[in-house]
């Protein structure tokens, strides 16, 4: 079993297959704290001597266990507010009297195979051989408040799921203020602090600074996760790098507002802290209701980021993306490629374009719907626009489908125009406050999803069309942040629950959709990916990461996102040139080697490729169906980032059986005096011999890796290429 209590030690001990968790109980009060985590221990060990409760007490006092003193400095596994632990807690409450003190003692525990699911969350599952999850009851009996910590760790995947639910088995209502869902402690290490802060179209920027005294981290407070910052927070060793050094990763399972904290406190330990963020925030509980966290999922790696990115890819893939083994379709989408200024005839060029191509999916993006040509109007009418598109998708995706071709859709269920019969009909279903003038962003309002008249109406609308419409694929958008955040539905005191119930009601409604239409394949998308968080992952295998497809700028962006999410997570496309985002120009070959690793497609009309260009497009689409597995299921090896060498890129996918290796190499820049580069390769069988493609040059894994493969020098900017390595023997 994965997980055990020491019962004479009181240490519950977590194993992976390379890392291991401590907790244990002080003895007296019953006072739950974390002992450790990172590598493996030896069987039997518990570190038990390393809980201390009689640090020295500052200001000093005859009592060598004052409590003050303990507070403040006492790894509480789960710590709450008010009790004299002024580092940032996990758990605020606030009472019918006022009160806001809160102290948790251990109460029960119970060790089971398997993990129950999280009602109404995303969360990681697993069968009962394949996992083990430890609960661990801990209550303030003075409030009648209890706290049901759990953890689970899997036998295939060095990651640990935290989650806590909070139960009010008191006689008073008591609100909640602050509800994260986990917490880590780190010793005496000097750490950096990873976070992944951006904006549109430049999401996700690998923001890597030393750890100082006092809070650092990512937090949103725009309703989603947000381009701005991303649910995820990384710690490692000062001198960390890819392959070297110890990393710590946490990651939240959650699409909605989120705080990821990283404290050094006043005696040089750290504590992480990561759930939904406490501003904005108030869950009443009335006597003997429960609230439920999200889940949080945690890593530590001894091999580097590359190895927290790994451990991160492996979860998500086998525990978490419910879709992971959906096929991923080479798609053409229309919006670069023709915006809201198409019809009919124009779509089905579009799809002749793609046939002949051998491209097998034609995405018909925003503009199909109501009277919508531009941003202004419609959202919330889900009925085809027939005068653009006459017979409408039945018609269109009948004809596709005669080529070859299937049908995808783009729709934002999340959103109202005010100028839509639905708003004409129901203004109340636009979330705002009384008496205020609601804020309008790109033209829309955010419907109130936290009423379920609200998410049935809109989506019974897309049901309608789903299920006429011969359509394999949809692209759920969302284009605003949050503002005015109100229901009417709720009384006063319990408004603070209504960004948090929000995300409840979209995640009831994606959960209708993959449930309702099994074959359909989900890509979330937000302005791009502004909603690029493990919670969506759940729902959908794939989520467009940036608007920005322009392929220097995305190289650059999905690096950043590879260190938490896998390839196989990530919308691709060839796009427009110049670039619609940043005016760059750069080689279609190239283009496509930049998308090759994700879910790869088209975004242009390629009818106004030149012909070289077009004759290009069967060679990409033969390098995604053979080297896209390689890696969307492969481990991801980060070989070089033009971040920090100013002028190449180089990421690499190895099978799991390492039979096969791919390196997706581009030199961003040239140099004058450019000379041939040794590029190590990583991964490999040491002692297997691989023939590297073209070349036909064969070594042993050892010599790629250490004496590394040799790329020519070429004098050109953005300029792609593929080095295959197949295992002999
Ligand atoms: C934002 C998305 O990121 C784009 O890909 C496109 O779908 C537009 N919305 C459509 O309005």
């Amino acid at each position: 079993m994965a997980i055990t209590y020491f019962e004479r030690e009181r240490v519950f001990r977590l194993d992976t297959p390379h890392t291991t968790y401590l907790l244990g109980l002080v003895d007296q009060e019953g006072f739950l704290g974390q002992i450790y985590y990172g590598p493996r221990l030896p069987e039997g060990e518990t570190l038990r001597a390393l809980l201390r409760l009689e640090e020295r007490p500052v200001p000093p006092s005859a009592d060598p266990r004052e409590r003050a003193s303990f507070y403040d400095s006492f790894p509480f596994a789960y710590p709450a507010h008010g009790g004299g632990d002024f580092r940032t807690p996990c758990l605020s409450v606030q009472t019918a009297g006022g009160g806001c003190n809160c102290e948790l003692f251990y109460e029960s525990h119970c060790i089971s195979a398997g993990k129950p699911p999280l009602e109404g969350l995303p969360a990681a599952y697993g069968g009962k051989d394949g996992c083990a999850t430890l609960e661990i009851t801990c209550a303030d009996p003075a409030l009648g408040l209890r706290v049901h910590l759990r953890y689970t760790v899997f036998s295939d995947s060095d990651a640990i799921c935290q989650s806590a639910l909070v139960e009010n088995g008191g006689e008073e209502p008591i609100v909640l203020t602050a509800a994260l869902s986990a917490c880590l402690h780190l010793d005496d290490m000097d750490f950096d602090c990873i976070t992944l802060p951006g904006s549109w179209a430049r999401e996700r920027e690998i923001v890597r600074r030393r750890l100082v005294k006092g809070r650092t981290g990512a937090e949103s407070l725009r309703g989603i996760s947000s381009h701005q910052a991303n649910p995820f927070l990384a710690l490692c060793e000062h001198t960390a790098t890819q392959e070297r050094g110890r990393a710590y990763g946490m990651a939240f399972v959650y699409s909605g507002n989120f705080l990821a904290q990283a404290e050094l406190d006043q005696y040089g330990k750290v504590r992480s802290v990561m759930g939904i963020h406490p501003e904005g925030f108030g869950w009443q509980l009335l006597p003997g209701e429960r609230f439920q966290t999200p889940e949080a999922v945690l890593v530590c790696s001894d091999e580097g980021l590359g190895g927290m990115s790994r451990a991160f890819h492996d979860l998500f893939r086998t525990h978490l993306i419910r879709g992971q083994a959906k096929r991923r379709p080479a798609l053409l989408n229309s919006w670069e490629a023709c915006y809201f200024d198409f019809d009919h005839d124009k779509l089905l060029e579009l799809g002749r374009q793609a046939a002949a191509s051998g491209i097998e999916l034609l995405v018909v993006d925003d503009g199909w719907f109501g009277h919508r040509n531009d941003e202004t109007t419609s959202l919330g009418d889900w009925t085809v626009n027939e005068e653009k598109l006459p017979g409408g998708l039945v018609r269109l995706g009948e004809e596709l489908g005669a080529m070859g071709v299937s049908l995808g859709l783009w729709v934002e269920p999340e959103m109202i125009s005010p100028d839509s019969d639905l708003y004409r009909a129901h203004p109340d279903y636009a979330m705002a406050i009384p008496g205020r003038v609601p804020t309008l962003a790109r033209n829309q309002y955010v419907l109130d999803l936290t009423r379920k008249e609200v998410r049935d109406c809109v989506y019974e609308q897309i049901a309608a069309v789903l299920r006429e419409a011969p359509i394999t694929y949809v692209k759920w958008d969302m284009n605003r942040p949050l503002i005015d955040v109100y229901s009417p539905s709720l009384p006063p005191e319990r408004q603070g629950e209504v960004y948090h119930r929000y995300v409840l009601g979209l995640y009831e409604m994606q959960e209708r959709l993959v449930t309702d239409f099994p074959e359909i394949l989900l890509e979330n998308c937000c302005s791009g990916g502004g909603r690029f968080d493990a919670g969506m992952l759940y729902y959908s295998p794939q989520i467009w990461t940036s608007d920005n497809a322009e392929a220097m700028d995305r190289l650059a962006i999905q690096e950043a996102t590879a260190l938490v999410y896998p390839y196989s997570a990530m919308g691709a496309h060839v796009a427009c040139c110049p670039s619609h985002t940043n005016g760059r120009v750069t080689p279609f070959l190239t283009r496509g080697g930049a998308a090759l690793p994700g879910c790869f497609g088209y975004e242009l009309d390629l009818g106004e490729l030149t012909e070289e260009e077009r004759s290009q497009i069967p060679l990409q689409l033969a390098e995604y169906r053979m080297f896209g597995p390689v890696f969307r299921e492969g481990d991801y090896y980060r070989l070089a980032s033009f971040r920090d060498n100013g002028y190449y890129d180089a990421l690499m996918a190895v099978t799991k059986d390492r039979s096969l290796a791919v390196v997706d190499y581009t030199q961003v820049r040239s140099r004058a005096n450019l000379r041939s580069l040794r590029l190590p390769l990583r991964g490999l069988e040491e002692t297997a011999r691989y023939r590297c493609q073209g070349s036909g040059e064969v070594r042993t894994g050892a010599g790629w890796m250490l004496g590394g493969a040799l790329l020519e020098a070429v004098q050109a900017d953005f300029y792609n290429q593929l080095v295959v390595l197949e295992r002999i023997d």
